[in-house]
């Protein structure tokens, strides 16, 4: 099988973004740009990807490398690094390309709506043509500032930057995407033939075009209908526009799959969560990395979840925060909850408004209907926490303590548990204790100041007030 390697151009500055971020490092839909095409890169079975960095390095690289780490037996990474940003061309000819073979396709890093389809059509399109060279065009309404593709009876001659351009070929609508597909040899023989004689002084890639034609060469312009490969984005408009393309097309596809949605306009899926069909998606709610919703949930409006498993007919209420934790079925969160990381939630439990929860194991059938903050326990089956019960996890020597409670254990209103604590199934703790030592199972536990009535004392306080 003949060898394809991608070169993702991704060394400008990005002047136009306004942002101390490398432009390939600004995100769309939680993932950065430039992770986004080696994704793809990945899924369209590429062997290698050559990343040509130059502003900001030190950063993109340290975005990379785990990245790069991580995928290195199906994709090899490559960086390397444009010490002056003189054009295109030259960022092409960084990318060590003596050492090239197979096929080579070359991708702007700034074209994040690009999909792992449309490379692997693209290098197959150049192969079937039999091509030695191609560029991929689309026609644009409004061409911008694309290069435009110049044809002679049909047959590609040439691109044309705009600010080389002649009024009349500024009227061409069918533009370069800056995505192009080369035989290594190609690249290897004409690359170092591009000179910098144009209005920019850069050495523009888009010149080898005419000179493999000159050379006799097979190159042609493939025209790709969705226009989608040539959203650049150079502005934060242009990322916030990519940005909305990402989550409407996620919803579309989730609506495809059965999934209901109140408001399709508000609503922001990463496209890496699941959701089951007959779930009910609420406006503003926003799904994030490895969130995986069964179905029959109700997400209620702005929850927010990130990296949660949330199992069938599961109900998360507005205003709640859920990360890294698994909630199980039938279970109702929220409204206004918060779950912290590390937390599993048992079947048909219930975790109300204002409740915390952090590194729990909380028990099927259990609830915490208010204003409660557990965390670092354990707890039991048909457990009930009543309103204003706090696990005092961290101590004084500063390291944290479990609180284990068990089975069927009722907590009265406005106790606390100063961890290690342990509390024996089927006991009771009665309202305002706080609990310091280990409760046995099925005992009734008290721990507060006795209260003392003084007869007719009051009147002392209010003898001669004026009621206000
Ligand atoms: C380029 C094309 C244009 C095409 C457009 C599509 C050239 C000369 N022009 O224009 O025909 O319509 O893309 O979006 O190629 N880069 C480097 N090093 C450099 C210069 C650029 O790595 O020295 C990278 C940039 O980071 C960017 C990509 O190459 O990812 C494209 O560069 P940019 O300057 O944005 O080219 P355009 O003016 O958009
Ligand atoms: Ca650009």
């Amino acid at each position: 099988m003949t060898k394809t390697t991608a070169i993702i151009l991704a060394a400008g500055q990005g002047t136009r973004m306004k942002s101390p971020l490398p432009k390939v490092l600004h995100p769309i839909a939680g993932q950065p740009m430039i992770l986004r095409i080696l994704s793809h890169c990945l899924a369209a079975d590429f062997d290698e990807a050559r990343v040509v960095l130059g502003h900001g390095h030190h950063l993109v690289q340290s975005v990379l490398e785990p990245f790069a780490s991580l995928v290195q037996k199906q994709l090899h990474i490559q960086l390397h690094q444009q010490a002056q940003q003189l054009g295109t061309a030259n960022a092409v000819g960084t990318a060590d390309i003596a050492s090239l073979d197979g096929d080579v396709i070359i991708v702007n890093g700034d074209h994040p709506l690009i999909t792992s389809e449309d490379l692997k059509n693209f290098v197959t399109d150049f192969r079937e043509r039999k091509l030695d060279l191609a560029v991929i065009s689309v026609n644009l309404e409004n061409p911008k500032e694309f290069g435009r593709i110049i044809r002679q009876s049909g047959q590609l001659k040439a691109i044309v930057e705009t600010k080389d351009a002649s009024s009349e070929t500024l009227k061409i609508k069918e533009v370069n995407t800056g995505i192009y597909v080369a035989k290594a040899e190609v690249l290897k023989k004409y690359l170092p033939l591009i000179k910098n004689e144009n209005s920019k002084k850069e050495f523009y890639l888009t010149d080898l075009i005419s000179l493999a034609i000159d050379g006799g060469k097979n190159v042609e312009a493939i025209l790709c209908n969705n226009t989608k490969v040539a959203h650049g984005v150079n502005t934060q408009e242009e990322l916030a526009a990519a940005t909305a393309q990402v989550f409407k097309s996620k919803v579309n596809q989730l609506m495809h799959a059965g999934v209901i949605f109140i408001d399709a306009s508000n609503a922001y899926i990463e496209e890496s969560v699941t959701i089951g069909a007959g779930s009910v998606i609420y406006p503003g709610v926003f799904m994030r990395g490895k969130t995986a919703i069964g179905p029959f949930c109700v997400i209620e409006p702005n929850a927010f979840i990130s990296d949660c498993i949330v199992e069938d007919g599961v109900q998360i209420k507005a205003g709640s925060y859920l990360e890294q934790s698994h909630i199980k079925s039938q279970a109702k969160v929220g409204p206004y909850a918060r779950i912290r990381p590390d937390t599993v939630i048992g079947k048909s439990a219930q975790i109300g408004n204002f409740v915390e929860l952090k590194k729990v194991n909380f028990g099927d059938h259990s609830k915490a209907g208010h204003l409660s903050y557990l965390g670092d326990a354990d707890i039991g089956q048909n457990v009930n926490i009543g309103c204003g019960t706090i696990t005092c996890n961290y101590a004084a020597d500063r390291k944290k303590y479990k609180t284990k409670i068990g089975d069927r254990v009722f907590v009265g209103s406005d106790s606390q548990f100063v961890a290690p604590v342990e509390v024996g199934s089927d006991s009771i703790i009665a309202s305002g204790s706080t609990i310091t030592k280990n409760v046995p199972e099925g005992a009734l536990a008290i721990a507060r100041g006795r209260q003392e009535n003084k007869e007719g004392l009051a009147k002392r306080f209010t003898a001669g007030k004026k009621e206000v």
